[in-house]
């Protein structure tokens, strides 16, 4: 046994990943586990997937494309510990044991909460202000045969859970996960102190020793996202990501020297600076600066590099996509490691709580 940190993340499998996922979180988690200096846990969240319902095969394949991205992108199962959330039965059984430490009402305060509630419900956040109440008045009367699962609801719960029982020390997420990181530290506190005990310790988000960074989407505004449409997928062939990079928003021009950038230009440079080189953004800036500067060829530089960057990738997803025997030998390998983990602290949990033997 080493004293490593311990570094753990988890994807929910809804689709494939983008340029975004891969910049913003993969190519992080690569970058840790060759470091070297953490001790590296990377699953996929199958059982947060489940709260919305998905078709079965598609949640099938889906995690099988996850699976495949995360190993074409670099992460190594002699090095990380990779696993699918539902292979650890530990993780349901404590669920269970940590719901009775969370209040439902701090669960129906959660914005992520909030936001897909409404959304399953087809009813739009009220324009002035956010009452709490509302929301709640909102959901319990609702009187459509539309429905918000008890999954949604305790979504934080096993989220806390996924980190908890591996006792992660750093959790590298997104902006939009800051508040369940911080219920998770909520629920530590808590157990501690209701069982007087100084178990779990208090998991950290991570930024990589800088900001954490946002890739934004092709049609103008905002990040890039699946649901926008706006996206290149890890697995976009060469023709698509070219056409996909030479449709992109821009404007009519710079039409004075050193005009500020509007945003669909600005999100362009961004782009660049994330896959091309130091000179090309220069290049390119100067030419912005003094007007001389052609959409056209700054979007086929962009299309290019981005090529560059995801055709390695692209070709070791679909060799491995198909390689059933690996990626079973991989979770297998997986499962082992984060259930010895999980079996040691669900058992303290239990014993903690008063759950032992006769
Ligand atoms: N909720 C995360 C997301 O949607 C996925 C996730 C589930 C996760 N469990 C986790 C992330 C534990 C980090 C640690 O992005």
């Amino acid at each position: 046994m080493d004293n490593k940190k311990i570094v753990l993340s988890g994807i929910r499998p809804t689709g494939q990943l983008h340029l975004g996922n891969y910049l913003g979180a993969l190519s992080n988690f690569v970058k840790m586990q060759n470091e070297g200096k953490y001790d590296s846990y990377y699953f996929i969240a199958d059982l947060h997937a489940l709260t919305t319902n998905p078709d079965p095969k598609e949640l099938h394949t889906n995690v099988r494309h996850i699976l495949a991205e995360y190993l074409a992108a670099g992460l190594d199962p002699e090095k990380s510990t990779i696993f699918v959330q539902s292979d650890i039965p530990e993780v349901s059984e404590m669920y269970l044991l940590l719901n009775m430490h969370v209040g439902i009402g701090e669960l129906m305060r959660t914005a992520a909460f909030k936001d897909k509630a409404r959304k399953a419900l087809g009813i739009t956040a009220p324009t002035q202000g956010d009452d709490d109440e509302d929301v709640a008045k909102e959901i319990i009367g609702a009187s459509t045969n539309k429905r918000v699962n008890a999954g949604l609801l305790t979504y934080p719960t096993l989220m806390a859970v996924d980190i908890l029982i591996q006792r992660a020390d750093f959790v590298p997420v997104g902006k939009d996960q800051e508040q369940h990181l911080e219920l998770t530290r909520r629920f530590a506190r808590r157990f501690n102190s209701f069982y007087k005990v100084d178990y779990f310790n208090e998991p950290q988000n991570f930024n990589f020793g800088s900001a954490p960074v946002k890739v934004p989407g092709l049609d103008g505004s905002g990040k890039m996202g699946k649901s926008e449409g706006n996206c290149i997928y890890l697995v976009d062939d060469e023709k698509t990501i070219r056409k996909k990079v030479m449709r992109a928003v821009t404007d009519g021009g710079p039409t004075e020297p050193n005009q500020p950038m509007a945003e669909p230009v600005q999100n362009l440079f961004t782009i660049l600076k994330l896959v091309g080189t130091p000179d090309k953004v220069e290049f390119f800036t100067e030419a912005y600066n003094n007007c001389s500067i052609r959409y056209g060829d700054l979007k086929k530089e962009i299309a290019e590099d981005i090529v560059a960057m995801t055709t390695p990738i692209r070709e070791r997803i679909l060799d491995i996509e198909n390689d059933s025997a690996y990626l079973h030998r991989v979770l297998e390998m997986g499962a082992e490691r984060a259930r010895a983990r999980a079996g040691k602290t669900l058992a303290d949990v239990r014993e903690i709580m008063g759950i032992t033997k006769f």
